[in-house]
Parts: structure tokens; sequence; C-alpha cells
């Protein structure tokens, strides 16, 4: 009989916290519908006190959601609480996670405290939380740089309070997978009451080691994970859901089980990447584009002869469709609708036809359509609601010469026309773009990704510009880089409060 593990799912909370990525409601009940579908066991929702935005969407997530868990998080303060109670009203399960640092450094520097008093501060949270819901999850910030004996303490006093499941964060990403195994396992050999509560592993990856130490937690006792999909989340991110899943089920004799479907996997990560405008690394486990593909002559050969030489994970496991319907110039709308579906991204009719349209002026440029360019389509008619439209573009640029660019922009109707020389292309558009929007923008950040092979590909361009003292994200992507520059830049414009 194995054992069953608990997957928290916090993309849409932890994972939400990158720079650039929010989410809005509806975008947010799309992820949450797809983690449903996915099997995961508890859906951090937000922080509701955070933001009025946070608030609505655990709102309507607990109405949109009906068998995980929906959780909402707060700091050990009442006021986060009833916040958090009230943002959780329609939830079929719901779940507060309150907590507070445990290190001597979060006590120290960040709460002016002492040990006793955060004991205290921790039980109240927990009782307090218990008067609204009866699953309340404690969090021991830092709890990776917490000497054990002082963690147990704390451990043992919010179960006795009434916790039902207690989070151990490695917040800054700091243990070795031993140190981390061993501190849940010190856990489970010294706290009074342990079978009371699910100890539950929360990692993040700055030093490359959240799965390790995930894993490591739970073969020393953990019952509970707390992932994101691709792994996103606060600096480099937390552990990813779809890597600890394949790896239960890859090592079947560990006899750890998760309610998983993993043929979503794929589908999930594509749809949290395309909906964040976070692309994936390539080479990313599980779910990167050549996670399956096998490129050296030797794998090859082994492959043909028989797929287990080099594959350990068979890819239809994971959700990528083996018998891909290959999209070209003469694809009728219903391949392009299955490709979404397998996408996992789903449109009304209308955008559909828009989306066909797109595709089909594409296919007539670029014989070989890929999965990102079929993405960059879907989310194209993101410039809908651009009131800053780019009209054209025409530029000059060789080597030994100033590049000139001319455009046309229609900004609410209107039309305005410029024209700059650069030290190259980009830098004479942006120019000419400056001409028209006279605004004080700098642009802090470009990287332009090419998504495959071919030179005829797409390019997506992201973009951070600081304006009025604020950074905004824009992306852009065309089969012409500087085009998609161009669009990015228009983007972060677009954004801009005023
Ligand atoms: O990393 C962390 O410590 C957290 C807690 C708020 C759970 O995200
Ligand atoms: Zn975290």
């Amino acid at each position: 009989m194995s054992d069953r593990l608990f997957i928290f799912d916090t993309t849409l909370r932890d994972g939400e916290q990158v720079p650039g990525c929010q989410l809005n409601t509806v975008e947010k009940i799309q992820v949450a519908k797809q983690l449903e579908a996915l099997g995961v066991d508890v859906i951090e929702a937000g922080f509701p006190i955070s933001s009025p935005g946070d608030f609505n969407s655990v709102i309507e997530i607990s109405k949109a959601v009906t068998w995980p868990t929906i959780c909402a998080l707060t700091r050990a303060v009442q006021k986060d609480i009833d916040v958090a109670a009230d943002a959780l009203r329609y939830a079929k399960r719901k779940r507060i996670h309150t907590g507070i640092g445990t290190s001597d450094s979060h006590i120290k520097y960040k709460f002016n405290s002492n040990r006793e008093e955060i004991i205290e501060r921790a039980v109240a949270a927990v009782k307090y939380a218990r008067r609204f819901v009866d699953d309340v999850e404690f969090y021991a910030e830092d709890a990776g740089r917490t000497e054990n004996e002082y963690l147990a303490r704390v451990v043992e006093a919010v179960i006795k309070a009434g916790a039902t499941v207690v989070n151990i964060p490695d917040t800054t990403g700091y243990c070795l997978p031993e140190e981390y195994g061993a501190k849940i396992k010190y856990l489970m050999d010294h706290v009074d009451g342990i079978d009371r509560a699910i100890l539950s592993t929360h990692c993040h990856n700055d030093l490359g080691m959240a799965t390790a130490n995930t894993i490591s937690g739970v073969l020393n006792g953990a019952r509970q994970v707390e992932v994101t999909i691709n792994g996103i989340g606060e600096r480099a991110g937390n552990t990813s859901l779809e890597e600890v899943a394949m790896i239960l089920r890859c090592h079947k004799h560990l006899n750890i089980d998760t309610n998983i479907n993993t043929q979503k996997i794929c589908p999930t990560s594509r749809m949290v990447s395309s909906l964040m405008n976070m692309p994936v690394q390539p080479n990313k486990a599980i779910v990167g584009r050549n996670a399956f593909a096998h490129s050296s002559g030797i794998h090859q050969d082994g492959v043909l002869k028989n797929v287990q030489t080099y594959e350990i994970i068979d890819p239809k496991d994971v959700g990528i469709d083996d018998n891909a319907i290959v999209l070209t110039a003469r694809s009728g709308r219903a391949a392009l609708k299955h490709r979404l579906g397998v996408l996992g991204v789903e449109l009304s009719q209308e955008k559909l036809d828009k989306v066909y349209e797109d595709f089909l002026k594409l296919a007539d440029k670029k014989k070989d359509i890929t999965d990102d360019d079929i993405l960059v389509l879907a989310g194209a008619d993101r410039t809908l609601n651009h009131h800053i439209k780019l009209e054209y573009l025409q530029v000059t640029s060789g080597v030994g010469v100033r590049s000139v660019a001319s455009l046309g922009l229609n900004i609410s109707g209107e039309h305005f026309e410029a024209a700059a020389t650069g030290n190259g292309p980009v830098d004479a558009a942006i120019k000419a773009m400056k001409q028209i929007i006279r605004r004080q923008m700098t642009l802090k950040e470009f990287t332009i990704q090419a998504i495959s092979k071919g030179s005829d590909d797409v390019g997506k361009v992201h973009m951070q510009v600081e304006y009025d003292g604020q950074m905004y994200y824009g992306f852009g992507a065309n089969t012409d880089i500087v085009a998609a520059s161009v669009e990015a830049y228009i983007d972060c414009i677009n954004k801009f409060k005023k």
C-alpha cells in the first residue's frame, strides 16, 4: 500500500510574485480550473490582504473550482486572517495559511522580537484562524535557517493550537538536500503530536536544489509538497510540480503516490507560460521544448532501436502528443483548434477565426509552424485593447551605415509619423517612437529569443521600460525581430498608468 502525497500548488501566489507575470482574475480562474483538472489537492489562490485584485481572485477562484482546497495566505496578524476568511467564503473546502519568520535573523531584524514572543504570536494566529476554518496551515518562514531544536518547539506549539498542516519553508533556497531531509526527520522524531498534522515542504531554488530538497523532505516524512508549474516563483523560483510528480512516477519503488494526472502536465505548463509571458527554458526537465528531443546520431540510433535506451519517460505520459498534426498552410480551423487544445489554449469561435487568419498569413511565410508560433498567434489579440498601435515600420540598416527607421503610430484613432537614425535598427525605431510619444522613459532590459531552428522563425521580445518611477513589462512577437522589438516597446507604453 503506497503513501499519499498531497500536492499544494502555489503558482497563483508564490509563482505570481515574479515581476511582470501578474495575471488578471479571468486568467487566474483559467489556471485554477486547469490545476483542478491536473489533480492538485490544494490551490493557494492568493494573499487577500495584499491587494483588492488578490482578494477578488480568491473569491472568484473559490466559486469556480469544486474539489481542491482553496488556500489563502496571511501574516500572523488578525486583520490579515479576517480578510482571508472573508475572501474564502465561497470555497467548498478552505484553508488559511498563516505564519511568521522563525530564524534568528527574521526574529531580530524583521520583528525586533525574541523566540518566546514569536511562539506566542504563532499560537495566537493559529487559534484565531481556527475560529474561521477547520483547516489551518502554519508556515515557519525561513525554517531552512532556523535551528532545529527551536523549530521543533514552534511546530509543537502550533499543532497544539490547532494547525492541521505545518509548512517548513526553505525560504532562501539555502539548504542542502541532506540538511533539509534531516530537518524534517528531526521534527518527525522530536515533536509531540506530530501525528496530528502533516509536514509540508516549501523549497526555493536559489542554489538549484529546490526539487532535490523537496524529495529529501518527502523521503523523511513530509506528506505535502508546495510547488509551482514550471517552477516559477520569487527569484530563482519554487520547486516545480512536474518534476516532483514525475520523480515519484519514475521511482515507483518509493511507494508514494500523488493525484496528479500527468498527461495534463504539458498543457498546463504551456498555459501558464503563455498567460504569464514567461518562456520555459528549452532544456527544462519534463516540460522544456528539448526535454524529449534526441539530437545526437548515437542517441537517435538507440531510440530508433528501442526508446528505453535513452528515454525514462514516455512523452505521452506528460501529455506530449507524439502524433501531433503537422500544421501547414493547407490545414483547416479544426486542425488549428485541436493543436491549441493540446497546448492548453481554448478560444472562442470569434478569437479562433482571428488566430486562424493570422496563422494562414504566417504559414505563407514560414513552412514549419511550431507550437510556439501557434501560442504566439493565440496571444496576438493581446493588442486589441491597446490605444497605441503600430501602423507601419520601415527600417534600413547595414554594415558601415547608420540605421534609419520611419514608422507610423495610431494613437486612439489619430495617425502620427516620425523618422530617426540610430546605432542599429531597434535604436532608430525607438528614437522615432520617442519623437511621437514624448515621455521620459528608459529601456532597462531587452531580451530577444528565437524559438526554434530556422532563420524564418518567430522572434519573441521581452522588454522592461522604466517610466515615472515604475517598471513596465512588454512583449512582442514577429518574424521580423525589429518589428517584435517595436511591438514590445509599444506594449510597455500601453501599460503606463498616466
Ligand atoms: O518562501 C516562503 O517562506 C513563503 C511563505 C510565505 C510560505 O512563501
Ligand atoms: Zn515561498
